[in-house]
């Protein structure tokens, strides 16, 4: 049951060159694609391939070399850092690897916070975190430290955190990264359910067993996409 709304982000000829004094390494290379509404997709490729690059280019934390990025129909390539800013806070759910929970605030803080940055109203925030606290199943945890918790369960509340907003897109970089099978596979799981209930879906990975449950995977190699599904082939990923 696909759901056929738009795209959340379409990006074009998108290039992201990081310059280190003389030398500039080449990240990301003319990467056009989009990604739909609804949909999960997997980002795949070897390490310094350039997907966490790609990432946060979709996630609006880093600014292309070249290129456009459409976010929910709008070139945002003009807009203030401030702006930016914004739009990220309110729509897009970024997890990493290493969770990157803030260490001395209680977990149902942590959410909270993130609430704050979102711009959503204070009367609303607390319904709102434990309402996504208990989707991921870290409710009973919510006034206990990141320290006191597991890997998974600490990745668990980064999702929380992540999701309690309602973002339009979700990003995880190896999300399963720092996790033992067990977890990994739990967090998965809670990925795709979320998935499941509309929330669209890209993570990067280098585990095909996560990819293969993705719609559809994007293979990135020194910097370009280089293979497509056929959905995808019909001219949303150009390759060059
Ligand atoms: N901030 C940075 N400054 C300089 N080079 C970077 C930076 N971030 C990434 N790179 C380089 O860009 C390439 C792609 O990196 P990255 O996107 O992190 O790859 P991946 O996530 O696939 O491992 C690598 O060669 C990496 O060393
Ligand atoms: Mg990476």
């Amino acid at each position: 049951m696909s759901k056929q709304m738009g795209c959340v982000i379409e990006t074009r000829g998108l290039a992201k060159e990081y310059r280190m004094g003389s030398v500039t390494v080449e990240a990301l290379r003319e990467a056009t694609l989009s990604i739909e509404t609804g949909s999960c997709v997997a980002i795949t490729g070897p390490s310094g391939a350039g997907k966490s690059t790609l990432l946060s280019l979709l996630g609006l934390l880093d600014r292309p070399t070249r290129g456009t990025i459409l976010f929910q129909g709008e070139d945002v390539s003009r807009h203030s850092d401030a702006v930016l800013t914004r739009l990220r806070a309110r729509f897009i759910g970024y997890v990493f690897q290493q969770f990157h929970l803030v260490p001395v605030l209680k977990v149902l803080d942590n959410v909270l916070l993130q609430l704050e940055f979102a711009g959503v109203p204070r009367s609303r925030r607390r319904q709102m975190a434990l309402e996504a606290l208990e989707k991921v199943g870290m409710s009973h945890r919510a006034n206990h430290y990141p320290r006191e918790l597991s890997g998974g369960e600490r990745q668990r509340v980064a999702i929380a955190r992540a999701i309690a907003k309602r973002p339009s897109l979700l990003l995880a970089d190896e999300p399963t990264g720092n996790l033992d099978s067990a977890n990994g596979e739990r967090i998965l799981d809670l990925l795709l359910t979320l998935n499941r209930e509309g929330t669209t879906l890209v993570v990067v990975t280098h585990d095909p067993h996560i990819a293969a449950q993705m719609q559809r995977t994007i293979q990135v190699r020194d910097g370009r996409l280089v293979s497509e599904p056929a959905s995808v082939a019909q001219g949303r990923v150009s390759r060059r």
